[in-house]
């Protein structure tokens, strides 16, 4: 779809060496300002204080995992640009994909590399119950959350009164469904449960991923160098305040002009938030082939906890439109979602397997292309190589490097001081 489209552009059109004063205005002004944050509308507590303090607590809280091994922020570890600053992690079972950044998450339109959820409460689950990730489930968080006089109270302060649990015939201390692994106890204790209470469960699995998620989007990032620059060339400054090094200004004009970048880094959030097959080489030869955005256009559009279901806060909406009249067709084989590139010298190592360490790997492969390994039904729609010199990939970086700021409130970095009351 839109991902063909857009790679063949990037083929047709011809490199242009400098942009015109006008062209360049014009073009920096659709990254810089960014606009405000929207509050997600699928989630009623999206912009609560108290919902994003419950979700901080459990954020940091190993207890999500069953023998305490795992917190989110084992994998999105705020001290490394809240990823593990691996190639792929060191879960519990083999992972085939980098760990994202958790930097200004609030403001995508899919999570995941290939976009398989379509809120940030709705995404929770996979890490949680994943075997290879988490491994919790969802009967043991709604107990944690019922044990826990701290977080029982803050729960029940957002959300109203939880579910009586006592009963371990109807509420067992741990299931969850597991269709790939049907022998599982846990999947078997989940298929044994009433479908009221499956319901009742998976109303406190919502409402905590919702707390989650109220906290992971206020994980904010401020102006940057870039934007302080914009501010001021935009206002008739043409040094915009001494802002950029001179490298960095002429990456910028790379960016924007040569390196055809925001073909799809565009908008100020540096991504379309569409999807796209780039052939980068694969970390190595063991790791099995990736559909991407193939599957994950399928994944999302059968997930009843998407935006257009019945636990979304707005079942009909914009986001719910955006689900609903998804396609998935087999030219988005392999296609993987444009990351923004906001922060992203503090996320490497870089791309959907972590294959390039630096941002000079980055930049050089698409200067030269070189290795790249095309899948899919892809052949004829790829990018070109860029074909810059040595001194424009030291330019390019030094750009990409001016991308970084600070979170807007860095309170929400570290686990909040008075944890919940039974630790
Ligand atoms: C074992 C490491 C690991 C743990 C633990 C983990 N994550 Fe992740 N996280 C990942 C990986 C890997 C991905 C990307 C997976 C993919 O794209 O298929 C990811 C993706 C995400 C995303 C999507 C970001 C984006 O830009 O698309 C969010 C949000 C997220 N995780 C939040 C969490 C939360 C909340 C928890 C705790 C409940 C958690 N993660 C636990 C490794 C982990
Ligand atoms: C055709 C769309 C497209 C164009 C044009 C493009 N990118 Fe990308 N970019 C992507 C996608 C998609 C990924 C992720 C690819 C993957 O993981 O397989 C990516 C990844 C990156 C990353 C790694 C980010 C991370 O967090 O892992 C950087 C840095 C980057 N691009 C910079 C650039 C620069 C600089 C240019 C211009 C020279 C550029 N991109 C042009 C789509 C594009």
């Amino acid at each position: 779809m839109i991902g063909s489209i857009l790679l063949l552009s990037v083929a047709a059109l011809s490199p242009q060496d400098a942009l015109s004063p006008e062209r360049f205005a014009r073009k920096l002004s659709r990254i810089s300002p960014r606009p405000e944050l929207r509050s997600d509308p699928t989630n009623a507590v999206a912009s609560d204080e108290d919902a994003a303090r419950l979700g901080q607590a459990l954020f940091f809280d190993a207890r999500l995992s069953p023998d305490e091994r795992f917190s989110c922020a084992t994998c999105h570890d705020p001290a490394l640009g809240f990823t593990d600053g691996r190639s792929l992690p060191q879960g519990r079972g083999p992972l085939m994909r980098n760990t994202p950044t958790l930097f200004d998450v609030g403001r995508r339109r899919w999570l995941f590399w290939d976009g398989r959820t379509d809120t940030l409460w709705a995404q929770i689950r996979h890490p949680l119950e994943s075997p290879h990730e988490m491994d919790g489930d969802r009967l043991a968080l709604a107990h944690l959350v019922r044990t826990d006089e701290g977080y029982r109270a803050q729960y029940e302060a957002l959300f109203g009164q939880l579910p009586e649990l006592e009963d371990s015939q109807r509420f067992p201390a741990r299931a969850k469904p597991m269709p790939e692994h049907r022998e599982d106890p846990r999947h078997l204790a989940w298929q044994a449960m009433s479908a009221s209470d499956r319901a009742l469960i998976d109303e406190v699995l919502v409402n905590v991923s919702k707390s989650l998620a109220s906290y992971q989007s206020r994980l904010e990032t401020g102006p940057s160098k870039l934007d302080l620059f914009a501010e001021a060339y935009l206002a008739g400054d043409p040094a915009g305040g001494g802002h950029l090094s001179p490298e960095a200004r002429r990456g910028l004009d790379l960016f924007l002009g040569k390196g055809q970048c925001t073909l799809c880094h565009m908008g100020p959030e540096l991504t379309d938030e569409e999807f796209h097959h780039l052939a980068v080489p694969p970390l190595n030869d063991e790791l099995p082939i990736d559909a991407g955005r193939h599957l994950g256009a399928l994944l999302v559009k059968k997930d009843p906890f998407n935006a257009s279901g019945e636990h979304s806060d707005q079942p009909k909406g914009e986001r719910a439109d955006f689900v609903q009249l998804l396609i998935s067709d087999a030219d988005q084989f392999g296609e993987m979602r444009t990351p923004s590139l906001r922060n992203v010298a503090q996320t490497a190592p870089y791309m959907h397997q972590g294959q390039f360490q630096t941002l000079e790997e980055v930049v050089r492969f698409y200067s030269t292309l070189e290795g790249a390994q095309r899948t899919g039904h892809h052949q004829e729609l790829t990018l070109t190589p860029a074909d810059f010199t040595a001194r424009e990939e030291e330019d390019l970086v030094a750009f990409l490097r001016s991308l970084t700021a600070p979170l807007t409130a860095a309170s929400w970095a570290v686990a909040p001081k008075e944890p919940s009351s039974s630790r």
